[in-house]
């Protein structure tokens, strides 16, 4: 397969050299495409050497060739790695001022993009922007990890190993259709791909095979015929967790407690998606017990009420029935659903909370969370902080996600999606444990 690497300029480029050889021992042809900054960090030489092809930076080179065009044009799929957030935001705008601008342009072919910068880079606003605009143009991003950075600082922002985009990379040639030089009708070189088209067709499959229970929006305990305790999760993280997995090829169910049919419409739509309708936590507990053990990894995020009502009244409850005062509720625990499913799993099963909590600090955000995790017993709680207005109903969010050592693994923030997808590589990297 033809597959160009994108070098752009970043520390992490020297990485990159393993990546080219990585691919270039699968048997594909190699074609280096890096910008002049990365040339600072590892020079045309080695480049040469290890693709065995001629790198060139420039739309000058080759002109009789139509090379600015043709490399796009032939490739099979496109890797930058490292993308710096200079090159994100150059995507983003469709900038073509050198050899790897354009062929950007002129590709058709999947895009896969390894994120490397500061974490103050990568969380920047502009950046968290790129990132989902490409992504809904279908480019797939792996990474970045949280780790030690270029400096003493650590954090989110270290470019994904050679070896974990390697294998994002197969994934998605193994999927791709060929293109053969010659024989093939590009297109129009800037025709996008549709939106859609482009999540069904071009995720990394990298779910493939797994089995995934999700739960999401909140749970209802009814007082009377009419009336009940609730929340206010919408369900939108869970709902976009499930859409998340099942375009990376798992598949899922999704436990939907009390979800508008807007938020719920792209599951329902959705092939590897089965949705159950549950309302009670004990629903939920019910119809979740009884798949639970077919299931490699559960996430639990739906917000379940933890006390019900004791004595239901089948009657709607009357004013006139307490003319002198008001009637009391009695509330009962729910069982703890999570924490059941943590202490019946298998091995190799992998059990994911949520926590939502409001907090002071960051600190004191986090270090509820680690309580919650050993609590609960589950490999990962995914922490939010919620107020009066954050952390509800709305698109964006922000995950602490802790793991069983009480290390953050990672801190995802963007929409509900893309922490939907944070959360997805952080389970992955768990389970590869
Ligand atoms: O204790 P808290 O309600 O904050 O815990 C939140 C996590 O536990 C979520 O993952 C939620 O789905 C789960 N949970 C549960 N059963 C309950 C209460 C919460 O599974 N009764």
């Amino acid at each position: 397969m033809f597959i160009v690497l994108g070098v752009t300029g970043g520390i992490a480029a020297y990485k990159s050299v393993m990546l080219a050889r990585a691919f270039v021992e699968a048997g594909h042809d190699v074609h280096v495409v890096p910008t002049e900054d990365a040339l600072r960090f590892v020079g045309t030489p080695t480049w040469e050497a290890i693709s065995r092809n001629p790198v060139t930076t420039s739309v000058h080179d080759d002109v009789p060739e139509v090379r600015h065009v043709a490399l796009g044009q032939r490739a099979d799929l496109v890797v930058v790695a490292p993308a710096t957030a200079n090159t994100l935001a150059r995507m983003t705008a469709g900038l073509a001022d050198d050899l790897l601008g354009t062929t950007l342009l002129a590709t058709r072919a999947p895009v896969l993009v390894a994120p490397a910068m500061h974490t103050e880079m990568w969380e920047h606003p502009s950046t968290v922007h790129n990132i989902a605009v490409l992504r809904d143009r279908g480019v797939h991003v792996i990474g970045p990890e949280s780790g030690r950075l270029t400096g003493t600082d650590s954090g989110p922002g270290r470019m994904t190993e050679p070896d974990g985009i390697a294998q994002a990379a197969f994934a998605l040639l193994g999927d791709a259709p060929q293109h053969t030089a010659g024989t093939t009708d590009p297109g129009p070189a800037t025709t996008p791909l549709p939106a859609a088209d482009a999540g069904e067709t071009r995720a990394i499959l990298d779910l493939d095979g797994i089995s995934m229970l999700v739960s999401a929006g909140g749970t209802r305990e009814p007082i009377d015929p009419v009336r009940f305790i609730g929340n206010r999760s919408s369900g939108r993280q869970g709902v976009a967790i499930a859409l998340a997995a099942a375009d990376r090829g798992a598949d899922v169910t999704l436990f939907a407690a009390n979800i508008d049919e807007s938020i719920l419409a792209a599951a329902d739509a959705h092939p590897g998606i089965v949705i159950v309708h549950v309302s009670s936590a004990a629903d939920l507990e019910h119809e979740i017990s009884v798949r639970a053990d077919g299931a490699d990894v559960i996430v639990m995020t739906a917000a379940v009420s933890d006390y019900r009502v004791d004595g239901t009244s089948d009657q709607k409850i009357r004013k006139e029935d307490h003319p002198d005062e008001a009637p009391t509720l009695h509330l009962v625990q729910n069982p703890d659903i999570l924490k059941g499913l943590a202490t019946d799993r298998w091995p190799g099963q992998t059990i994911i909370g949520f926590a939502a909590e409001t907090a002071e600090s960051t600190e004191e955000l986090l270090e509820r969370g680690r309580r919650k995790r050993a609590r609960k017993g589950v490999d990962l709680l995914a922490v939010n902080e919620v107020g009066w207005s954050s952390g509800f109903e709305q698109e964006q969010n922000t995950l602490h996600l802790i793991d069983a050592h009480d290390d953050v693994l990672r801190t995802v923030t963007g929409t509900k999606r893309q922490a939907a997808e944070g959360l997805l590589d952080t389970i992955l990297r768990v389970r590869a444990r």
